[in-house]
């Protein structure tokens, strides 16, 4: 046979060559290979296990399997060759997700439970057994392998969970409960609960939710809690993470990080933005209207950042539940981007496995295409929740959590989708811009993204059963007629400008419309989004935006000018440059052209003092007055650079260590003598220690331990 002159080859060749063309022509900060921002990426969620079962073979067989899935805390078969066809058959690709987010790959109980009368499996992924091997339901090594390339092939990332926090379910009165939480490395038992002599699980009962410290070191329900500041967990996980980033994986979402010791996990964080850097969000649930300055200083200085939950809560009360207003959703727009640091890289959202689906059964579908539509042209990366795009109802775990059952590419949800996903990519003002508020009342909300020139204009309207006329509305898009870009489907309209102000219109009941301007060019640099944003010397970080000229420049942190061979690649929406051996702290990063022009900064670069380990550092008979918290301070960024005015703290008093003992579990320079000391601190008064610095030197890896005496 003349291969080729096969006609299949030959397509596929061609098809193959599209596919270059196309990729050549993506501008690199939106390239699969883009693996530190996913600004310009639209993220989908799937419960692999209730996506599509594309191997029978691998299903297990008798009381953990649910043919036809009706039994829902039951594997229902679904697995990642179902992942594959999918991805082959396009309806990702179709619908404009870039990003697949999966289930925990990594090996997870066989054992069912039964919980009041309810058998339950592992089938969600969070009960982890052996974190260095791939779950047999899920598939072998190399269907993960294939999945990978199936997804780059189309140009997706993937994303895994990883739930590092704890191992599976654990009676400490009955070590013949589930598994007993036993955990594996590689095949070889580590630990169960009840036969743990090395204390690598924490003993401290299960966490009332009362305070960070109670659900950080007591167990979260009934799951066997990891201590991570023991070296052989510490290293165990990062070995791990390794393990599953050296087969391609493109980003991190980390569970429960509520849920673990913040120091810890910046360590781990350093390790692998050392290692290999892909973006990694948290999982820090916030219910309702809550708001928690402990979740906002979590995401600016932990080096990940978080699942949007004050977006998807305020989102979800605004247009699914009717409980607030577009005043007030405008008002969580605005405090959250003064809270959070890095507002491009937190993931927004409008519900997951954890939540009510937002569809309610019965209710208009509008709702859910206007929230899609709004977290679809808002800051931060939107994922979306699968079946979502499916109008898939279901209240509560595991209702919730419901085998996907349609895969419709013309139903409005998934149009809308597929509509508005691509203009992330080609409109840097959705990826990189300011929000602001154009018009709004209490069911009507207009605003607009703006990048340097780049703009999107947002008009929803609520109310399902009336319009209304919309006067006075200003802009920055230039002068001329914009059609809709969801053309017509929410029943938006086109516009004309004329010196920044818009003729008056009427907005339609249940309304939606986008609007949107590009330059063909930036002239001056504009700076988008950095990451990662936490790292030592010589590690490379990515920086994207427009208008970076095709000559390679200059990007500063802070007044340090980083040129030459420190700049791996130059391009005019990417760079690729290596954190200078400035001295440890906290930057802002700019990028000036080759000849002139510089960017606006962006803020609060950690440059670290060197590679990371945990360490507990412990004061014994520290006393205090009422109101009075004890923290830390010491001679390296890590340790506060001796401030006291933001110290390191407060450090906890009740589970690990008890009152008028206090520890605190901090990220610190590896392999170095540190000095440090406790202060006392009640506002703005401060008892420092006295004596002389307790000094301690770090491990070169793994995890340590210093125990000091207070000096009065
Ligand atoms: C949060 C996850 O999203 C939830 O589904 C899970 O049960 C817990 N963390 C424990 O892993
Ligand atoms: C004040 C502390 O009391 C002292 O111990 C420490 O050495 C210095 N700060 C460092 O500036
Ligand atoms: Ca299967
Ligand atoms: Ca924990």
């Amino acid at each position: 046979m003349n291969r080729s002159n096969s006609p299949a080859l030959r397509a596929s060749v061609l098809a193959l060559a599209a596919g270059l063309c196309a990729l050549a022509q993506a501008a690199p900060d939106t390239h699969v290979s883009n693996k530190q921002s996913f600004a310009t990426d639209v993220i989908y969620q799937v419960v692999t296990d209730r996506f599509v079962d594309g191997n029978a073979g691998n299903n297990p067989s008798g009381a953990a399997f649910s043919s036809g899935c009706t039994q829902l805390k039951l594997y229902c078969g679904g697995d990642w060759q179902g992942l594959i066809n999918k991805i082959n058959d396009n309806y990702f690709s179709t619908m404009g997700i870039t990003a697949l987010w999966i289930s925990q790959p990594v090996e997870n109980i066989y054992a069912v439970i039964n919980y009041s009368g309810t058998n339950s499996t592992a089938y969600h992924g969070y009960w982890g057994r052996d974190f260095k091997k791939p779950d047999p339901r899920y598939g072998t090594l190399t269907d993960f392998t294939n999945l990978i390339s199936a997804a780059h092939a189309k140009g997706i990332k993937v994303i895994i969970d990883f739930a590092p926090n704890h191992s599976s379910p654990a009676d400490p009165a009955n070590a013949g409960f589930a598994e007993n939480g036993r955990l594996y490395d590689n095949g070889a038992l580590i630990a169960g609960y009840s036969s743990d002599p090395s204390g690598y699980f924490h003993h401290n009962g299960g966490t009332s939710f009362a305070n960070l410290e109670d659900g950080t070191y007591r167990n979260l329900y009934d799951l066997a809690d990891v201590d991570h500041n023991k070296s052989t967990m510490d290293l165990y996980f990062k070995q791990a993470i390794k393990g599953w980033l050296d087969l391609g994986v493109d980003g991190i979402r980390m569970d429960a990080v509520k849920h673990m010791p913040a120091g810890w996990q910046k360590n781990f964080m350093a390790e692998v933005y050392g290692y290999k850097p892909v973006f990694t969000f948290g999982e820090w649930f916030l219910g309702e209207n809550e708001v928690d300055p402990t979740n906002h200083a979590f995401a600016n200085t932990s080096g990940m950042s978080l699942l949007d939950f004050q977006f998807g809560q305020r989102v979800r009360q605004v247009f699914r539940n009717g409980t607030k207003t577009m005043v007030d959703l405008d008002a969580m727009l605005d405090s959250s981007a003064t809270q959070y640091k890095q507002l491009s890289d937190q993931v927004t959202f409008i519900d997951n496995h954890d939540m009510d689906r937002f569809q309610v059964s019965g209710a208009s579908g509008r709702k859910l295409e206007q929230a899609l539509a709004l977290t679809l042209t808002s800051r931060g990366v939107p994922a979306i929740y699968y079946g979502t795009e499916q109008y898939m109802a279901g209240n509560g775990d595991p209702n919730n959590r419901a085998k996907i059952g349609a895969f419709n590419t013309t139903n409005t949800a998934f149009k809308v989708i597929q509509a508005l996903a691509p203009l992330r990519k080609s409109n840097p003002a959705l990826a990189y811009g300011t929000t602001q508020e154009r018009w709004k009342n209490a069911d009507i909300y207009i605003y607009e993204r703006k990048f340097g020139s780049a703009v999107v204009l947002v008009a929803i309207n609520r109310n399902l059963a009336s319009s209304t006329s919309i006067s006075g509305l200003l802009t920055a898009l230039p002068n001329g007629s914009y059609t809709d870009k969801l053309t017509g489907q929410l029943n938006g309209n086109s516009i004309s400008v004329s010196g920044g102000a818009v003729p008056t219109f009427n907005l339609a009941a249940g309304g939606v419309a986008v609007w949107e301007y590009k330059p063909a060019s930036y002239a001056s640099p504009l700076l988008g989004h950095v990451g990662p944003m936490l790292g030592k010397a010589n590690n490379t970080i990515t920086v994207d935006g427009r208008g970076f000229g095709a000559t390679k420049g200059t990007v500063y942190f802070g007044s340090t000018a980083v040129t030459g061979a420190n700049i791996t690649s130059w391009e005019d929406s990417q760079i690729k440059v290596k954190v200078p051996a400035v001295t440890p702290g906290t930057y802002a990063i700019k990028v000036a052209k080759s000849g002139g022009a510089q960017s606006g900064t962006y803020g609060d670069f950690q440059v670290l003092s060197g590679n990371q380990v945990s360490v507990r550092f412990v004061v014994n008979n520290a006393n205090t007055a009422l109101g009075e918290n004890i923290y830390l301070t010491g001679n390296k960024f890590e340790l506060s650079n001796w401030s006291s005015s933001n110290p390191v703290g407060a450090c906890f008093n009740q589970v690990m260590h008890a009152y008028p003992s206090w520890y605190c579990d901090v990220s610190v320079p590896a392999n170095t003598a540190l000095q440090f000391k406790f202060i006392k601190k009640n506002g703005a008064a401060v008892t420092w220690e006295g004596g002389s610095n307790h000094s301690f030197t770090t491990p070169a890896s793994g995890t340590g331990k210093v125990i000091v005496n207070w000096q009065p």
